[in-house]
């Protein structure tokens, strides 16, 4: 097999986020709910003659060389040489991104993540879903979530996963326009750090007590990215008119979750003209997870 094409990079939501302490190397210690959407960017793949690993598009504001889907290769491509001696085939990607950067959507590591399902498999490099994920977290605290590709409770600084059961329901994202860099959100003086923990099963009685509402707990990041950028704060006070509104990650995009297909299409509707709006369904797993069970599902 020489290609995998139409290959989706899901977005996910952290439903709530918690900031329950920092590490002594800076990160921060957090829990959440990860909830992977069928809003995806798609990738496409082809392996070369050469040992050459090359994006073929442009990205708008990302650069090859720090292109995460570019690295995540590079570093399964030297763990491919260390297993197997010599190096793989060259790969070149293309991307058909729709995912906004710095939108909390996960766009950038869930590219990666999904880039390294194709690669082990294309290669087939033979690394389990475990080595996925520990080899591709010092690239980004989500890919190891994608790689576990379901609804996952979340600890540690977004690696420890279990799996949960999410509410199947519509969302309306809103996407206020403004990119947000995770960094200045985790620095900022104000940020809280402190939020007593809770437990998973805290999450799952909520969640069955409600319905599809996504009521429990918060985004501790929230108050300080709409201080930063004024844009999320109206996004969420317009979308907080039709349920809990909430940020997703460390911003920018705002969602709100709805029971009925119907319910996202009203709200839509009347999403004003300056902000770009969609809605999307939960997803129960990865498409491409079943490339990590070792089984071909594409050409
Ligand atoms: O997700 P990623 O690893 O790319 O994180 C970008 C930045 O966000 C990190 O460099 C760090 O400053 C901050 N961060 C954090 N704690 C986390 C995740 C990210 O402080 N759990």
């Amino acid at each position: 097999m020489r290609s995998l094409h139409h290959c989706p990079a899901p977005a996910k939501l952290n439903l709530f986020l918690h900031v329950t302490g920092r590490r002594a190397d800076g990160y921060h210690l957090l829990q959440s709910v990860f909830q992977l959407i069928d809003r995806a960017d798609t990738l496409h793949f082809d392996l070369r003659d050469d040992e050459q690993i090359v994006r073929t598009n442009d990205v708008p504001g990302v650069p090859e060389e720090q292109d995460l889907i570019v690295r995540a290769l590079r570093l399964l491509q030297a763990e491919y040489a260390r297993r197997h001696g010599g190096l793989p085939p060259g790969i070149e990607v293309r991307v058909e991104k729709i995912l906004p950067m710095g939108g909390g959507l996960g766009g950038g590591s869930s590219d990666a993540a999904t880039a390294l399902m194709a690669a082990n498999h294309l290669w087939q490099a033979g690394l389990a879903q475990q080595e996925l994920m520990i080899l591709a977290l010092p690239l980004g605290a989500d890919i190891p979530f994608f790689l576990f590709g379901e609804t996952a409770f979340a600890e540690g600084i977004g690696e420890a996963l279990q799996a949960v059961r999410g509410p199947d329901c519509w969302y309306v994202v809103l996407e206020p326009g403004v990119s947000v860099p995770t960094p200045a959100i985790f620095s900022a003086p104000d940020l809280t750090r402190d939020t007593e923990p809770v437990i998973i099963a805290d999450f799952s009685s909520s969640y069955a007590e409600s319905g599809s509402r996504i009521g429990f707990g918060k985004n501790d990041l929230q108050d300080v990215a709409e201080r930063l950028f004024p844009p999320v704060r109206e996004a969420v006070e317009w979308l907080g008119s039709y349920g809990d509104a909430r940020m997703t990650g460390s911003g920018a995009c705002v969602f709100c979750a709805f029971s009925s297909e119907r319910d996202a299409d009203l709200v839509l509707a009347r999403v004003p003209g300056k902000w770009k709006a969609w809605k999307a369904h939960s997803l129960g797993s990865h498409p491409m997870k079943s490339l990590l069970q070792n089984q071909a599902v594409m050409e």
